[in-house]
């Protein structure tokens, strides 16, 4: 009994490190609870999550289909193993122009989000940063919103004192 307790809370803090972008804490979370029941299909799910957001896709797929090994009903986990397998193809493709699996990788690394959002609230980077941008948005428009979004949430947080 105290075992269950202690898997699935190992499990919802993975899930909850997986929110924050915790990634690889998640999947030390969910290491643990797999090492003490190797049959609980969530913690590989969410491993495999943690994976997918790290662009590790090819332990993600491994992730999900021990998780599907499990849990075969489950439709999220054969969804989920679907995006990693297309994740997996598309970072192997030989036709990728190669910016866009790097800049998906530098979009998920913090440090670098970070620098980027203050590069981009410095006025004599702003221009060179639009010229940057413009050119990414042409090749992946997809991931330039992204970025956008992570650069936004986390303006709100670091106030505006630089009039003094
Ligand atoms: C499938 O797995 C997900 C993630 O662990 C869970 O939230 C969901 O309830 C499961 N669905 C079924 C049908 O078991």
């Amino acid at each position: 009994m105290l075992l269950i307790i202690k898997i699935s809370s190992l499990s919802l803090r993975a899930a909850a490190q997986s929110k924050l972008g915790h990634y690889t804490d998640a999947i030390k979370d969910c290491e643990k609870a797999i090492a003490i029941d190797s049959k609980y299909s969530k913690a590989y799910g969410r491993m495999g999550l943690a994976l997918t957001a790290m662009n590790k896709f090819q332990e993600a797929v491994t992730s999900y289909q021990k998780a599907l090994d499990l849990d075969p009903e489950n439709d999220s986990y054969k969804s989920n193993l679907k995006i990693a397998e297309q994740k997996l193809r598309e970072g192997s493709s030989p036709t990728g122009t190669g910016l866009s699996f790097d800049m998906a990788s530098l979009i998920n690394n913090p440090a670098f989000i970070s620098m980027a959002a203050s590069l981009m609230q410095n006025p004599q980077v702003q221009q060179l940063g639009q010229q940057f941008a413009q050119q990414i948005q042409q090749q992946n428009p997809e991931l330039i919103e992204q970025l956008r979004n992570h650069i936004r949430s986390r303006s709100f947080s670091s106030s505006a004192e630089e009039h003094s």
